[in-house]
């Protein structure tokens, strides 16, 4: 799928950016994770130690992530964005551990493209392929300090359904909300 944006492009001329959603393929878990770590210094930095969020490095983020991409490309799906060839965001979707549900695990853009409708193309994304894992609605858990993300998400129609719980982020524990969307 592309969706297209319009930049600035110096001067009062304007120029129309194509970003292309596409499945991942082998190649691009590595790349995905060097994005993830560039994604959380820049946006959890206000609420998270960011000692704690160097404490992992992109090299390492990506060998988790290639992995995870191994042995759960039959059962997840992780679909990127690209501009020019560049890897912008990233969406992950896959089977929940709640029952009757299917599960938005991750969304991320570039920290140099936030704020320019990759994360709601790869939102929009996402809801058209949580029916196909299975279940009648899609949760995801989002930090509770994150206010963009929450407010990204209520934009996109997810609520939160008033379970909490405090996962650890490089041992640290931070507390997370979910959110729920009909599927
Ligand atoms: C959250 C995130 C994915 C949103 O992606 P994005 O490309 O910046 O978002 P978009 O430009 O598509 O904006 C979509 C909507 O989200 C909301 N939104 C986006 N940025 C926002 C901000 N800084 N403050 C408040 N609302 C915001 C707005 O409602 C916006 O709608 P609008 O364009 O009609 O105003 C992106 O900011 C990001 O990667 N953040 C860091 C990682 C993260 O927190 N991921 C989610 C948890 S896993």
């Amino acid at each position: 799928m592309w969706i297209t944006r319009v930049v600035p492009a110096g001067g009062a001329s304007l120029v129309r950016m194509a970003v292309l959603l596409r499945p991942a393929t082998e190649s691009d878990p590595v790349h995905v994770g060097a994005l993830h770590q560039r994604s959380r210094l820049a946006a959890y930095a206000g609420f998270i130690d960011p000692d704690v969020l160097a404490a992992r490095t992109a090299e390492s983020f990506g060998e988790w992530w290639a992995e995870r991409f191994r042995w759960e490309h039959d059962t997840h799906r992780m679909t990127v964005a690209e501009e020019d060839g560049e890897l912008v965001g990233f969406s992950y979707i896959g089977p929940s551990e709640t029952p009757g549900a299917a599960e938005l695990y991750a969304i991320h853009v570039d920290p140099s493209r936030v704020g320019t409708g990759v994360g709601r193309a790869l939102m929009v994304q996402a809801l058209k392929d949580l029916p196909s894992i299975g279940g009648d609605r899609a949760v995801l858990w989002v930090l509770t300090e994150n206010e963009t993300a929450r407010t990204f998400y209520e934009s996109g129609g997810w609520k939160p359904d008033g379970e909490t719980r405090t996962e650890p982020i490089n041992d640290v524990p931070v507390p997370q909300l979910r959110y729920c969307h009909p599927l």
